[in-house]
């Protein structure tokens, strides 16, 4: 007999809280439905009550998703509850998550409250939500640092209040595989309703072991769900990672004797397009996803995996979507092999007329570059032109001059809710140089706190993606741009931060 394990994704929720990762509603939309997809059982879509914005990207979510189960986050109180609840409303399958912090530090420095207030308050949330929904998750924040006795009472107390789905936080990173694992185990065996709800994993990756301590809870703890982002992505370092997890449950069925519902072909798109829309570069030996994960450099490596795989492959990567042949079109491939390449990453573009322009812009690269690799197409699908969202600054042309001795200049061209500005500036480099005519003009005044260039398909003749990180009253954005130059790359990178500036994102922080 195998139990199965349900994969609760919060890639948009938790993950988004990174600094600078927030997404807007069309790029959410599309993650959620790289997300069904990969059959992800739960897409814990955003926290509706904390931005309008957030709102509408759980609600659209809810509209445009049937086979996973989609969850809004929400305060235990009931403007947050009611207002997840209408975000969801029209969704197959709903689920509201409530928390509430439980350590003594947190009660006491954080909300100002005394226990009892705290055990209260959970109860008449839970009994408030699941008269609005019939799938509803509670959460203990801090919950591993909290006193094991009154988490006791708190957790009985929400499961008789009908509380479906028990997760246990390790909210801070602080917990160790064992400890963990047996932490849970503990509450299961001491509380008598235990047995009527779902137990859950939550692991921020702090002390990097979010995935082993993810995996202790599970087979040590008994979870039967374990909540995680694709790349691991979320606040400080991060969180469980999708990848990780779902492939240590599969490749170890042996040991784990657990099903899982993931079509893992679909792992390596979601990873593009998550680390693509968010500005979040994967590292090269990341497991699972990153580009050497299944690279054999050294000699005996390669010579023992052509004689046979298995001597130096736990898992293959075609099983989780990296193409054996990744030269995938060129100049000559028309409408329809594009599109049956889309398809075949996973990716489906909303309407006819944004197949028209990721075309359009595909046979613009194919006339530059004379090899499209895989990595190129879903650069150019999540590039924000493709998707017709109306942008304040949007990529012209540009014209730059460098020369031994001389000092670097560049010419710009782009626009301003849709009026074309032109503008120079000399600059330290290229890069510099454009970035600085951008900026004479617009004088954003924002601070850049990070500038990256990565190669996306390995060669010089690949393209550039550029991620540049702004800083400004308070608020970080990444914006990603990608082109087989790389000065052209910066400069759309830095307009597409420049567009998140401008959007409108007065956010309640979850947990704060
Ligand atoms: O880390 C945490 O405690 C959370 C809760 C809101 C579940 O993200
Ligand atoms: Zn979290």
């Amino acid at each position: 007999m195998t139990d199965k394990l349900i994969i609760f994704d919060t890639t948009l929720r938790d993950g988004e809280q990174s600094p600078g990762a927030s997404m807007t509603k069309d790029e959410k939309l599309r993650i959620a439905r790289q997300l069904e997809r990969l059959r992800v059982d739960v897409i814990e879509a955003g926290f509706a009550a904390s931005s309008n914005g957030d709102f509408e990207a759980v609600q659209a979510i809810a509209h445009a998703i049937k086979d996973s189960t989609i969850c809004s986050l929400s305060r235990a109180n009931d403007r947050d509850i009611a207002r997840a609840a209408e975000a969801l409303k029209g969704a197959n399958s709903a689920r509201i998550h409530t928390f509430i912090a439980t350590s003594a530090l947190h009660m006491e420095k954080k909300l100002r409250m005394t226990p009892e207030e705290v055990l209260e308050q959970a109860k008449q949330s839970v009994r408030f939500a699941r008269n609005l929904v019939g799938d509803i998750e509670f959460s203990p924040e801090d919950g591993y640092r909290s006193d094991p006795d009154f988490l006791c009472r708190v957790i009985e107390a929400v499961i008789a209040e009908g509380a479906t789905t028990i997760n246990v936080p390790d909210t801070v990173g602080y917990a160790i595989p064992e400890l963990y694992g047996n932490f849970i185990k503990n509450l299961r065996e001491r509380i008598p309703n235990s047995d009527k709800a779902i137990w859950s994993v939550h692991c921020h990756n702090d002390l990097g072991m979010a995935v082993a301590n993810s995996l202790a809870g599970v087979k040590i703890g008994g979870a039967r769900q374990v909540e995680c982002t694709i790349n691991g992505l979320g606040e400080r370092a991060g969180n469980c990672s999708l990848e990780e997890v779902v492939m240590a449950i599969k490749t170890r069925r042996d040991y784990f004797n657990l099903d899982l519902n993931i079509d893992t072909r679909h792992i390596v798109a979601a990873s593009r397009m998550v680390s693509q829309t968010t500005g979040f570069v994967v590292q090269p030996n990341k497991a699972v996803v990153g580009a050497n994960a299944f690279a054999h450099a050294s000699g005996i490596h390669q010579d023992g995996v052509l004689k046979a795989r298995d001597t130096y492959e736990i898992m293959r990567a075609e099983d989780v979507g990296w193409s054996a042949n990744k030269i995938v079109l060129g100049k000559l491939s028309g409408r329809n092999a594009f599109k049956q390449r889309l398809q075949e990453l996973g990716v489906s573009l909303e309407s006819e007329s944004e197949i028209n322009t990721a075309f359009t812009r595909f046979k613009e690269l194919a006339d530059r570059k004379s090899e499209i690799f895989d990595e190129d197409i879903l650069a150019l699908v999540s590039d924000e032109s493709v998707t017709l969202e109306k942008e304040q600054f949007g990529f012209v042309s540009l014209f730059q001059q460098s020369e031994t001795g001389e000092s670097p200049r560049a010419r710009i061209v782009f626009t301003v809710d849709g009026k074309e500005v032109h503008s120079e500036s000399e600059g330290n480099g290229p890069v510099d140089a454009s970035l600085k005519a951008i900026e004479s003009h617009v004088q954003s005044g924002a601070e850049m706190v990070l500038y990256s260039v990565n190669a996306i398909s390995g060669s010089t003749e690949s393209q550039g993606e550029v991620t540049v990180r702004l800083q400004n009253s308070g608020r970080v954005v990444n914006g990603v741009g990608s082109d087989p130059d790389i000065v052209v790359a910066s400069a759309k990178a830095y307009l597409s931060a420049l567009n998140k500036l401008q959007s409108k994102a007065d956010r309640v922080a979850a947990q704060g």
